[in-house]
């Protein structure tokens, strides 16, 4: 049978700032998305949230980019808005960037990641979701997961996964994609994963089969509104167990913080936590960075889960150690290697000082 798992998530307001999101907006989302089920237009759905992000989890028949799907979660989010605007939440409907829908929730503001399968006998699913970051933060993951067997020790041992993993990678500045086979072409790769600001993983596929292993949202929400509204926040569904890394292999990336871009004013470094969804909560400087993960099995399109995987004991040292790297980036103030280089930067004065001072600027004699 097969089955399209679609991610689509907006922020429709923080409570309180960008911190959190407001139960009466999820309870709206909740709402709309029992009537879709209602309706049969969806075979199941989620409703969570990471930080200010709504998260819309669902599962149906139609495909991707499917119009029907995308309108629906357009008008829930339309509709989470009114609640924002009536409880006056920080930036109600910050990332809606278009007044009426046009056919395909992409450009128009969300994120979206989809995935059609074919539903396995046991098909878990692992979907993560992050707050204050942008879409290049799950390069470094899923390397890992897909490309280092010092994580995952199944690329080595399984001989189901032995051949390796494709990754598809889009320049996100000049709209163009490239794919390369794993592990042949890992340093190529790296070249350009590496420069996570512009590259980002869109994809990964398992080689053997062809089977989409992991899709993510790449869309850049800087550059469709042209100017400042918030981070991508992007999230990233990838699948577990069989021919694909196991769940430990799939969670294990996150059990060593990397600084991801994104924190405070989508303008500085900041070290990706792993938490709980009641820890997604982003209070200090609006931060630091935050990563859910929640698995499900699919069982017939019916999502059975969530369970919440970074709410473990084993992750303590990870968030330990990200706060560490929080305190450290902290001290550097408004200087790099804490804010993001200038032209990376979502917000910047430099224009109007640079006008107010421009008499004062003087030739260099040398
Ligand atoms: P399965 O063979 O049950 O998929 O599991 C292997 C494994 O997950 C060990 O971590
Ligand atoms: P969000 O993208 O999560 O709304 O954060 C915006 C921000 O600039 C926080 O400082
Ligand atoms: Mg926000
Ligand atoms: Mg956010």
């Amino acid at each position: 049978m097969k089955i399209t798992l679609s991610v689509i998530k907006a922020d429709i307001g923080g409570w309180v700032g960008h911190s959190d999101s407001h139960p009466e907006v999820l309870s709206k989302a909740e709402e709309m998305m029992a009537r879709a089920k209602q309706n049969e237009i969806l075979i199941d759905y989620y409703v969570t949230k990471c930080g200010d992000d709504a998260q819309l989890i669902m599962t149906h028949t139609m495909g991707e980019e499917n119009r029907v799907i995308h309108e629906l979660a357009w008008d829930t989010f339309i509709a989470c808005t009114d609640v924002a605007k009536k409880l006056r939440l920080h930036g109600a409907g910050q990332d809606l960037l278009t007044d009426a829908f046009s056919g395909n929730i992409k450009g128009m503001g969300p994120g979206v990641a989809e995935m059609e399968i074919e539903e396995r006998a046991a098909e878990t699913i692992i979907i993560y979701m992050a707050d204050k970051t942008s879409s290049g933060a799950w390069n470094f993951p899923l390397y890992k997961m897909f490309a280092d067997p010092f994580n995952t020790v199944g690329l080595v041992i399984a001989g189901n996964m032995h051949t390796g993993f494709a990754f598809e990678v889009h320049d996100v500045k000049e709209h163009k994609k490239v794919a390369f086979n794993c592990p042949e072409e890992i340093y190529d790769l790296l070249v350009f994963i590496g420069a996570s600001s512009r590259f980002a993983v869109k994809a990964v596929y398992h080689r053997d089969s062809g089977d989409i292993a992991a899709v993510s949202s790449t869309q850049k929400l800087c550059m469709m509104a042209g100017r400042y509204v918030g981070k991508d926040d992007p999230v990233c569904v990838v699948r577990a167990q069989g021919h694909f890394p196991a769940v430990g292999e799939v969670l294990e990336p996150f059990a060593h913080p990397i600084y991801v871009e994104g924190w405070m004013r989508g303008s500085h470094y900041g070290p990706l936590i792993p938490v709980s969804v009641a820890e997604s909560t982003p209070t200090r400087f609006d931060g630091p960075p935050r990563v859910i993960a929640l698995g499900f099995q699919l069982a017939n399109g019916k999502l059975i889960g969530p369970r919440d995987m970074f709410d473990d004991i084993s992750f303590e040292n990870a968030r330990a150690e990200a706060n560490m790297m929080a305190d450290t980036m902290r001290n550097h103030g408004p200087f790099e290697p804490h804010r993001l280089p200038l032209d990376e930067m979502e917000y910047t004065t430099m224009p109007q000082v640079l006008n107010k001072l421009q008499n004062r600027f003087q030739a260099l004699e040398d």
